[in-house]
């Protein structure tokens, strides 16, 4: 199982970012469940310096630009110097404040280029009776990756984050058996879209209020892959029992 702790702008102080890390290097340690620690830009380089540890870092998002007279972007370069090696991309706040498509699209093929593994949110504003749902889902995977070329497509991680159920508590969180048929739905999206049967390697997450509470019966039966946690990896206690409710 792999856990991405989405930092979101909730941690603003070294103090309290390195021992949430010295926590996750724990939980890294004594289980097996993979952990990924997605800190706001400014703390990440301080944070994975020279990260020998069980604990990978990601980048919150990624410029879509490359370098040059871009004040105030942070490159996928950059954040690979800096020692990450995931980068969350498409999440819906950062849609919400203009990223489109194309963009996400630009920025999946930066973060490949300079070798860090994307993690692409996906996820419908809302559910409506019709499984209009289904479609939102089904284009945004397919406009994010259909202009990568297949290898690089299939290194891909999906994270399903409905918006409707980020930011809430456990009780208003999906239920399995949704999130299990949504599994299925995006891995028949998956197999259309990469060669052969490079599909079935392909992670799905999933994310929006995650909490110690329904980690259990989500990663129960409904064959995902993981977890992108937001207010609740910012909570030791939480994240601890997050993590050991897993195993
Ligand atoms: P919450 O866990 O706070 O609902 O956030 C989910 C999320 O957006 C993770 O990327």
């Amino acid at each position: 199982m792999l856990i991405v702790a989405n930092w979101k702008a909730y941690v603003e102080d070294i103090k309290k970012a390195k021992s949430l890390v010295a926590t996750s290097k724990k939980l890294a340690r004594t289980t097996d469940v993979s952990v990924v620690l997605a800190p706001p830009s400014p703390l990440l380089g301080i944070l994975a310096e020279k990260n020998k540890s069980k604990v990978a870092f990601s980048a919150q998002d990624v410029s879509v630009t490359t370098g040059g007279a871009q004040t105030g972007e942070a490159t996928a370069q950059a954040y690979a110097a800096a020692g990450a090696t995931y980068a969350i991309i498409g999440h819906s706040e950062r849609r919400a404040k203009g990223d489109t498509n194309e963009l996400i699209s630009q920025k999946l093929a930066h973060a490949i280029a300079h070798g860090l593994t994307p993690i692409l949110c996906i996820g419908e504003q809302e559910r409506d009776g019709e499984g209009r749902y289904l479609s939102v889902v089904r284009e945004e995977i397919t406009l994010a990756i259909e202009s990568l070329m297949p290898k690089e497509r299939a290194k891909v991680i999906i994270a399903y984050e409905p918006l409707w159920a980020i930011g809430k508590t456990a009780a208003e969180a999906i239920t399995s058996a949704d999130l299990g048929e949504m599994v299925l739905y995006i891995r028949k999206v998956l197999a259309e879209l990469l060669p052969g049967k490079s599909s079935g390697h392909s992670l799905v997450l999933y994310g929006g209020s995650v909490e110690p509470g329904n980690i259990r019966p989500l990663a129960g039966s409904s064959g995902v892959d993981g977890f992108l946690v937001g207010h609740a990896s910012v909570d030791p206690a939480a994240f601890s029992l997050i993590v050991k409710n897993l195993i």
